[in-house]
């Protein structure tokens, strides 16, 4: 069982991979919709799942040829059953079930945010373990406790947004296109954080959980004016803006670095591993480098931070060998089950 095709449709991204042995990335094709989704601000779902439903095949053929692998010859298809929206995950998860049936391979579905941290282990000969993972991405802030593959501890999580949500939804209040998250950290890198020095949400009683509706908030007031509307006008100088952003990055950044020092010295953590959306920011990987010097820190290769499918592959291929093939009846998984977390990662049933 070592060639693995991965298909990945929870949000605004088509995408299909062909892995080896769960390591080895012979394609990673990805169609984003952002373009589709940009005048809205945001991920529009029903515009969403019909676009999934155009790509789907067209990219499956392209990550095939490009890795040079025809359909006879793959051991799995691997599938990203969750979280995410439910439009869009039927159609990456029953033409998954589809090409499973028509080329008779087993299918196997996976949770796509442990997949996020399955990103920055893929490149590994072996993983440190028990280790600390962070996913910070447009729907999902988890801290976990990685105990094995498919073993997590919750740490802690978001009580409202997600950090990317938190991203976004700022950049848009600055007058940035969708997806804001990396806008905004290219607007930051001309401000001075010190000129609005906001703070990051703290969840009474729960150290390590994240708030990040408060600051929203805040910056909305500080550009547009105290308890003013979304809609309303920006008061602030143009150049202000740069110094909200960099105020607000530090601000959620060093909150997030703060909490996950927090969670590493809560156990014998061997390894810290980042992944989701928001691990491509710059800022967030000097921050985190500069506090975890003496602990090994790993983030997702080159395209494989952001949501693809070669994740999804990589991992598929470890779930199938722990637990075999997942029903071909298979729900989606529409929420993270936080429930389940503190033993096992929903992959089946
Ligand atoms: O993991 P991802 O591709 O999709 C989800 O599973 O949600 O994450 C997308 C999120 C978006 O909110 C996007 O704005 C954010 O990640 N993001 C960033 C950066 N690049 C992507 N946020 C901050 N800085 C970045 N450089
Ligand atoms: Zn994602």
């Amino acid at each position: 069982m070592s060639l693995v095709l991965g298909i990945e449709s929870t949000c605004d991204e088509t995408a299909a991979s062909v892995v080896k042995g769960g390591k080895e990335i012979l394609s990673n094709v990805v169609a984003s919709q952002a373009d589709l989704h940009a005048v809205y601000g945001g991920v529009y779902p029903e515009l969403a799942a019909r676009r999934h439903l155009e790509m789907f095949l067209p990219v499956v053929q392209e990550a095939l040829i490009t890795a040079e692998v025809k359909p006879e010859a793959l051991d799995l298809i691997a599938v990203a059953r969750g979280p995410g929206l439910i439009g869009a995950l039927l159609i990456g998860l029953n033409g998954a079930k589809a090409l499973s049936l028509g080329w008779n391979k087993p299918f196997v579905g996976v949770n796509h945010v442990e997949a996020h941290l399955y990103a920055a282990m893929m490149h590994l000969p072996s993983v440190p373990l028990p280790a600390l993972g962070l996913v910070l991405s447009g729907g999902h802030s988890f801290l976990v406790k990685i105990e094995e593959l498919g073993r997590y501890c919750l740490l802690g999580t978001t009580v409202d947004d997600a950090l990317g949500e938190a991203y976004d939804k700022v950049a848009k209040l600055l007058g940035l296109p969708y997806p804001g998250g990396p806008e905004l950290e290219k607007l930051a890198q001309s401000g001075d954080p010190s000129r609005f020095p906001f703070t990051s949400g703290r969840v009474k009683g729960r150290p390590l959980h994240f708030s990040f509706s408060g600051i929203k908030t805040n910056v909305l007031y500080a550009l547009k004016g105290q308890n003013c509307s979304k809609e309303a006008p920006i008061l602030l100088e143009e150049s202000d803006k740069a110094h909200v952003a960099a105020g607000f990055q530090e601000a959620v950044l060093r909150d997030v670095v703060e909490k996950t020092d927090l969670a590493a010295k809560s156990f014998e953590c061997q390894a810290l591993f980042v992944g989701g959306g928001v691990s491509n920011n710059q800022r967030l990987r000097h921050l985190l480098k500069e506090r975890f010097h003496s602990l090994p820190l790993f983030f997702p290769q080159k395209g494989l931070s952001s949501d693809n499918a070669a994740m999804i592959a990589g991992l598929g291929y470890h779930i199938f060998k722990q637990s075999g093939p997942s029903p071909i009846d298979l729900s989606p998984l529409t929420r993270f089950p936080l429930d389940s977390i503190d033993n096992q990662v929903n992959h089946g049933g």
